[in-house]
């Protein structure tokens, strides 16, 4: 039997970023939710292998360093992996590190132990494995669970943009800000909206130097009525969160009018349990 997984967008809905190692990876304080969307990871037992196919296929060639095939290597693991990737490539939303935390829960309901160490083969793979809200600190590597946040409707829009993370960390004019003030269980959206806009993406002043069109988006999803609009990871995903299912719909209609990439979801739990 195929072991299927769904491997949801990641939201960064907060991120602040509270110094440097010495190693230079940077030290991050992060509210991190998932979406109700993502891309699938299908395992079946056989050598190490992996398919890509989906809408954003194109955008990953299939090659050896893959971190589908790395993880399966770190797990120490064989398995016929085949990725469906409905979410645009290297847009500060979980991809790689996302199909590479699925590729991990699958092979373990196969038998194979959780590898340590995870956040070498990317700093969201951690909180990935999670795939539950949670606050996301060190370089990503301490991960603690909070209260499910409320469903609120959600549209992502992907301008086509790719924006590179080293860059953008390189970009940054100040590593050591304060971090997130203390989260609280959230009843809805305009308390969650209430928070949110006292927190931060330290990243997005960076990411919207190297790429203004960032700021475009951000602007259009507050044109079509978001409650509240913000860039996620080092970009140039943004998400916009919505009062309403139908706003959210109409919205996301609105914004592919610009050629971008957009979807309604929601912030919700995990697509599949495991
Ligand atoms: O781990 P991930 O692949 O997301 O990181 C990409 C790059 O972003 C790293 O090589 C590093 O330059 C930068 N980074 C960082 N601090 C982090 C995460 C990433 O400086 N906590």
């Amino acid at each position: 039997m195929p072991i299927v997984q769904a491997a949801p967008a990641k939201l960064n809905l907060a991120l602040h970023v509270t110094g440097r190692r010495a190693d230079g990876y940077h030290l991050l304080d992060s509210l991190v939710a998932f979406a109700g969307m993502g891309d699938v990871v299908v395992l079946e037992p056989g050598p190490l292998s992996l398919r890509i196919e989906g809408p954003f296929a194109a955008g990953l060639p299939v090659s050896d360093d893959n971190l589908c095939l790395r993880a399966a290597r770190l797990a120490g693991a064989a398995a016929a992996i085949r990725l469906t990737k409905n979410l645009p490539v290297a847009s500060g939303i979980g991809g790689g590190s996302a199909d590479a935390a699925a590729v991990l829960r699958g092979l373990a309901r196969m038998g194979h132990a959780l590898p340590a160490e995870t956040e070498r083969l990317g700093a969201d793979v951690p909180v990935c494995l999670a795939s539950r809200p949670a606050r996301m600190q060190g370089v990503g590597e301490i991960v603690t669970p909070l209260d499910p946040l409320p469903q609120v409707p959600l549209v992502l829009v992907n301008p086509g943009v790719g924006v590179s993370t080293p860059q953008v960390f390189a970009a940054m004019e100040r590593r050591d800000n304060p971090g997130l003030p203390p989260i609280p269980r959230f009843a809805g959206l305009a308390d969650l909206g209430g928070w949110l806009a006292q927190t931060r993406n330290d990243l997005e002043p960076a990411a919207l130097a190297i790429a203004p069109v960032i700021g475009q988006v951000l602007d259009a999803l507050r044109a079509t009525g978001a409650a509240f609009a913000r860039m996620s990871g080092s970009g140039a995903t943004c998400f916009g969160l919505y009062d309403s299912a139908d706003r959210a719909r109409i919205a996301s209609s609105a914004l592919k009018q610009h050629g971008w990439w957009a979807a309604a979801t929601e912030l919700a739990p995990p697509l599949t349990p495991g």
